[in-house]
């Protein structure tokens, strides 16, 4: 890879810390390249994008942990062409110059989870692509909308009845976290007398704390037993379809498909179900656009994946060749990160960042090209279903400590808050007004049960709220905002 040695940094040299500065050790490596990790990149990283691309442009060099190299795509063009040309850049680590070169070493970088291979259809290219993601695809895509925000909506009344009488509520811990969680399990096809337990392990698997890999082992376990039993006794789930798909998925596979899904599902959907949250108690033009109704919430969900992707870094690209991008020479083996967050600030395409982009879904949150994610439908339907029913059962839900408090989580990857306090009225617990519970999945199934979320096997169960009607709790809110 072509990384221009520190004399010829350029600009930069005037955007980073002098050198003797005890923050520029840690923002740069030993030949001035910026390091994409550490406390530099942790506090700011819009910032640090922003003074890559004034000094390099629209493709930066970086460096990963361990000093390992890459490069950084920040422009909204040079993005969409490494996504969408697959034939120049892989997607498949493999191609990567540094397992050759031993610029990493395997048994201990952190980057592994990021960058390693896997047989799942992330890592593949061409053919074996499709062949996977047309099983994951066919999965996912079994659920019509209406029976999949029916079961949301079980979930986030069961959540908000756990803290609703208390007044209070710590909405990551209680809630943005749970929610796509307990979703993503259910879909998969585990019971939700499982969901606890699961969802204990899964989200700690995540959080790289000293029971991660014990917890890792537990969900692998539970994936593994889900596997067997769907074999003989298939249902409507994401797994029976994976085992069903005429691609022949082995067990090995359908297991690391399963794991994907929870992995690539779980933390960017918590993640945007927060940053819209806590847009809604820290932004009063936001929250106001919402209540006025010149923003609907989905609009409003879609402002927050352009200004705040729940994955700002995605990795990775390896290019097939020498090439040139954003007037860098890239060569084969290289590695490239599609920088979403950057991009999406692009000013080529958004001159104005405070403009609204409502109705703008070309953002590049989902990703682009052949791999662009294929939950993006089920992840906004999750944050939709769920800040609606939260908002219109607590309008009044206010931040309950200084907006200065609030606090991030941050990877070379993504950006998590770490907690989102929020106060309100107390009242009372819902769930026993509900007409009666919406069913499990059938475990046992003659065959594949028609369209939508075991439309079939339940009883009519009236819905709690139309589901794309979200005016009471505009309204509510409205009442509430004018009388301040
Ligand atoms: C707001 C929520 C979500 C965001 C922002 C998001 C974002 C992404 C991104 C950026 C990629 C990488 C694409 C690439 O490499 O070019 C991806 C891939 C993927 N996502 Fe999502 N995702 C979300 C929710 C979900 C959900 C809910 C599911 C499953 C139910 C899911 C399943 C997947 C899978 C299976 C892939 C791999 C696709 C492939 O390589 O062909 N995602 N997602």
């Amino acid at each position: 890879m072509t990384v221009p040695p520190s004399e010829h940094a350029g600009p930069e040299t005037d955007l980073l810390p002098p050198p003797g500065c005890p923050a520029h050790a840690a923002a740069t490596g030993p030949d001035g390249t910026t390091r994409l990790y550490g406390p530099t990149a942790a506090t700011d990283p819009m910032g640090l994008y922003e003074k890559l691309r004034a000094a390099h442009g629209t493709v930066a060099p970086v460096l990963l942990d361990g000093d390992v190299r890459a490069w950084l795509v920040l422009g909204y063009t040079e993005n969409r062409d490494v996504a969408t040309r697959a034939t120049q850049y892989s997607r498949d680590p493999r191609v990567w110059h540094g397992w050759r070169s031993g610029e990493i070493d395997p048994a201990t970088s952190p980057l592994i989870p990021m960058i390693g291979w896997r047989p799942d259809c992330v890592c593949a290219d061409g053919e074996d692509h499709q062949r996977l993601r047309g099983a994951v695809t066919a999965g996912l895509d079994q659920f019509d909308h209406r029976g999949l925000r029916r079961h949301i909506t079980r979930f986030a009344h069961q959540l908000i009845d756990g803290f609703c009488e208390s007044g209070e509520s710590e909405l990551v811990n209680q809630f943005t976290e749970h929610l796509p969680m307990l979703t993503l399990i259910h879909l998969l096809g585990m019971s939700d007398e499982s969901g606890p337990e699961l969802v204990h392990a899964a989200r700690d698997l995540f959080k790289a704390t000293e029971t991660s890999l014990a917890s890792n082992a537990f969900v692998l376990k539970a994936l593994e037993e889900l596997v067997v039993t769907k074999r003989s006794r298939p249902g409507h789930d994401i797994a029976s379809a994976l085992l069903a798909h005429p691609a022949g998925l082995t067990d090995e596979e359908v297991m690391h498909h399963l794991r994907l899904i929870l992995l690539a599902g779980y933390e960017t959907t918590a993640n945007l179900m927060s940053n819209v949250l806590r847009m809604v108690v820290t932004d009063h033009r936001f929250r106001g656009s919402l209540a006025g109704g010149q923003m609907t919430l989905p609009e409003a969900v879609e402002q927050v994946l352009w200004d705040e992707p729940p994955l700002m870094v995605c990795p990775g690209r390896w290019a097939n060749g020498d090439t040139t991008l954003g007037g860098q020479q890239i060569k084969a083996g290289d590695m490239l990160l599609l920088g979403l967050a950057a991009g999406n600030v692009d000013e080529t395409i958004r001159p104005d960042p405070a403009t609204p982009v409502h109705h703008n879904r070309a953002h590049l949150s989902f990703s682009a090209g052949s791999h662009e994610c294929p939950g993006q439908d089920i992840g906004r339907i999750i944050a939709d279903t769920g800040i609606d029913i939260l908002l219109t059962r607590l309008p009044d839900i206010a931040l309950a400590v200084p907006e200065e408090e609030l606090s991030w989580r941050s990877s070379t990857w993504a950006r998590h808050l770490t907690a989102l306090p929020v106060r309100f009225a107390p009242r009372q617990p819902r769930a026993q007004d509900l007409p009666a519970p919406l069913p499990a999945p059938p475990t046992q199934s003659s065959g594949m049960p028609a369209p939508g979320l075991w439309p079939e096997t339940a009883p009519p169960v009236p819905e709690q709220r139309p589901a794309a009607a979200p005016a009471s709790w505009w309204a509510r809110l409205r009442r509430l905002l004018s009388r301040r």
